[in-house]
Formats: C-alpha cells, sequence, structure tokens
C-alpha cells in the first residue's frame, strides 16, 4: 500500500492503513433457511419489508465479488461466517461448509487481500433460539465451542476475526424495538440478559479463538452512534443512561482485545425522555436517521477514551441512498474525521465501507442501498457505482483528494 505524502492535492493516511469492503452472509449469500432471520422473515406477523430470498447469490459468486474488490484496490474483505451451515444442529459440524468458507478466505489470498472473519454477523442456527437464545447463559458456550471449532478448521488462513457483529444492536433491536428476532418490545430486563450473554459470548469466545491461535487478532464490533444530548441536566443523564447500556459496557470489554471494531452511520440526539429524533431541517437517509458523517470521529474518540486506547479499526461506516453523490460526500466527510484523529495520535489501523454491494438491510428489506457496487434483483448483474471507482482512487493513493 503506498503512502502518498501530503500534497496540495491530497491528504495521506498512514503507511499500512488498511481499506476494505464489507458484506454478510445472511445479507449477501441467499438460502439461509436454518436460521432465526429466515423465520422471523417468514413469521405470519413478520415486520420485514420482504424475505432475503437469494439475496446476492454470493454463496455461489464469491469468486467474482472478492476478484471485483480486489481490482478496485482494497486490501481486505471482511465477511462473515453463517453459523447454520457450519453447525445446522447443535453439535453436529458440516466440514463442507467449513471448507466453503476455507475457500472464500483463500479466494481473498489468490486475490491479494486479507480475510476479516466475523463470526456471528446477528443471525443464529435455529437451533440455537429452541436453546434459549441469546437471553441463555448456555448460548454464550455454544458461541464458545463454535469459535473453537471454525478457528481450528480455518485458524491459520485468516487475517483477523471479529467475534460478533453489533451484539448492541441483536440486543436492543430485537428486546427493545421490536424489529429483530425474538421481537420482544420494552422487554428491558430481557435486553439486560441478551447484552449480558452477548458479552460473555465474546469474551468466551476471543478465549477459545486465542487459545487455538494465539497470533490470530480478534475483537469485537460494536455499533456507535454519536449521541448528543438536547437541552439540560436531565438531558446529559439520559445520554449517559442510553450510552452505558448501548456502549460502555461493550467498550469495557473489549479493553483486553487485540482491536475494537467501530461501526457508525449517524448522531443520535438525546432529550430528558430519550431519542428526539432529527433535527428539523437536517437531511434524513432511507433508514431514518440523519446525514451525519462527522458522528465516524466523534465515535472514534469515544471508543478510544472507554476502552482505554485500544486499537481501533472502522469495520462499518456508510449510507445507505440512492444518490450515490451524497454517498461520496458522506465518505469524504467521514474520512476527513478519521484523518483529525489520526492527527491527534488516535491508533484507527483501516476503514471498512459498508457495504461492498446493495443487499439484505434486515427489516428494511432490499430498499436502503449501501453498496459500492448495485446488484440487479432478477439477473444478479452486478454494476460498479462512480463511488465505487472513487474511493478505489482513496484506497490505491492511501490519500484523501482535498478538493
Ligand atoms: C449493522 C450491520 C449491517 C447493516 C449496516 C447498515 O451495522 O446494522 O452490521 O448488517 O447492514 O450497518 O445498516
Amino acid at each position: 500500500m503506498s503512502n502518498a505524502a501530503a500534497t496540495s492535492e491530497s491528504l495521506p493516511f498512514p503507511e499500512g492503513f488498511r481499506w476494505g469492503t464489507a458484506t454478510a452472509a445472511h445479507q449477501v449469500e441467499g438460502g439461509n433457511w436454518n436460521n432465526d432471520w429466515w423465520a422471523w422473515e417468514h413469521a405470519p406477523d413478520s415486520k420485514c419489508v420482504e424475505p432475503s430470498g437469494d439475496a446476492c447469490d454470493h454463496f455461489w459468486r464469491y469468486p467474482q465479488d472478492i476478484a471485483q474488490l480486489a481490482d478496485l484496490g482494497f486490501d481486505n474483505y471482511r465477511f462473515s461466517l453463517e453459523w447454520s451451515r457450519i453447525e445446522p444442529e447443535d453439535g453436529e459440524i458440516s466440514k463442507a461448509a467449513l471448507d466453503h468458507y476455507g475457500r472464500m478466505v483463500d479466494a481473498c489470498h489468490e486475490n491479494g487481500l486479507e480475510a476479516v472473519v466475523t463470526y456471528h454477523h446477528f443471525t443464529s442456527p435455529r437451533w440455537i433460539t429452541a436453546l434459549g437464545g441469546w437471553e441463555a447463559p448456555v448460548t454464550a458456550d455454544r458461541f464458545a465451542r463454535f469459535a473453537e471449532t471454525v478457528t481450528k478448521h480455518l485458524g491459520d488462513r485468516m487475517d483477523r476475526v471479529c467475534t460478533i457483529n453489533e451484539p448492541n444492536i441483536v440486543a436492543t433491536v430485537g428486546w427493545l424495538l421490536g424489529a429483530f428476532p425474538p421481537g420482544h418490545e420494552l422487554d428491558v430486563e430481557g435486553r439486560r440478559r441478551a447484552n449480558e450473554v452477548m458479552i460473555a459470548a465474546h469474551e468466551k469466545g476471543r478465549d477459545a479463538i486465542k487459545g487455538v491461535n494465539d497470533a490470530l487478532p480478534v475483537g469485537l464490533t460494536v455499533s456507535m452512534a454519536d449521541y448528543q444530548p438536547v437541552g439540560g441536566d436531565d438531558a446529559v443523564a439520559k445520554r449517559d443512561q442510553i450510552r452505558r447500556s448501548m456502549e460502555d459496557i461493550f467498550l469495557e470489554s473489549a479493553r483486553t482485545d487485540d482491536f475494537l471494531g467501530v461501526q457508525t452511520y449517524s448522531r443520535e440526539r438525546i432529550g430528558p425522555d430519550g431519542n428526539i429524533g432529527p433535527e428539523a431541517g437536517q437531511r434524513v437517509l432511507d433508514m431514518g436517521y440523519e446525514f451525519w458523517p462527522e458522528a465516524l470521529e466523534a465515535t472514534i474518540r469515544r471508543a478510544w477514551e472507554v476502552t482505554e486506547q485500544t486499537p481501533l479499526i472502522v469495520t462499518e461506516n456508510g449510507i445507505g441512498t440512492t444518490n450515490d453523490e451524497e454517498r461520496i460526500e458522506y465518505v469524504d466527510r467521514a474520512l476527513r474525521g478519521v484523518l483529525r484523529c489520526l492527527a491527534d495520535g488516535i491508533d484507527v489501523g483501516g476503514y471498512t465501507y459498508w457495504s461492498l454491494m446493495d443487499n439484505f438491510e434486515w427489516a428494511f428489506g432490499y430498499v436502503p442501498q449501501f453498496g459500492l457496487i448495485s446488484v440487479d434483483r432478477e439477473t444478479q448483474q452486478r454494476t460498479l457505482k462512480p463511488s465505487a471507482r472513487w474511493l478505489s482512487q482513496i484506497a490505491r493513493a492511501n490519500a484523501l483528494p482535498i478538493a
């Protein structure tokens, strides 16, 4: 990776700064029927806009997709395993599925890419739900066993492992908002238990992975937001309370990890009684939150502080929009925030754009378009967006054009 010197035309990132894009199994593979999300999408009263179906057929098309990613000049690909393929029943392992993901890792290396593998990205096998899901402590043990099994099979081929993607979203959206499985609303006690079990799963999973391959960098990825109090002390107190259970307990767990994955999209305005929604006059995106790219800088700074300087990687940042110029504007401003953090000595090792391609955006279906690449829902035809070529130039130069 070249390191362009500061010039009148560009702002350089440090030597060795990593540039990647990300996906998740259930959002792109297709046919992931043996997990809780497939059941959730097909429930009679499902809140999902549409089912995931074939998604982007990435289970079969990953060779071309990975080659395209490499051709754009990125140096790593973050993708996730589908636990229900690898362990379709409690304790029953599919070696064929393990070999599939091994071939994906090999495809990354054949294309000069590092393989950043997420072991759990929102979806759990149906049998985990039957065991009690993320409220049951046994799930943390089953996840640790799964992590050990995978690492024994793939451990010396992967370059970096994210144990669990956004445990805070799984717990909050599943137990407070009701938009993710199991669909509880305002179940504060259930959400507290889910937070606890997910933190235990991360820690036990991390220890299991390091027990197999101590040299493998392992970390957690946390969904973060720039939580801004609006109003007086009551708003500040409410913001602190929300942030504690949404972020701090996870960031504290990451203090002994090799890295923390920061995943940020926007800000949240907090009044004395909680989230007060977007500010009048601000741009609001398909997902209902504000166009606020500066949130990335704010959350990097907070993660650095609360983790007590665990090395950071931006493992997700992006925008769901049909306006590709707006995508470029968003990423440009987000990257300027990353540069300001780097200038202040914060250890940010890389930037991962979410997502490589338009995909299944959970309960929102295929409406929000986060991808650098569009996917024709009928033909699966991939088409590069202008933002793909724009970010490709930045990744190749390891520098941000000033103009
Ligand atoms: C998340 C998940 C991704 C989303 C992305 C856009 O952060 O919610 O990691 O699966 O698709 O963030 O919302």
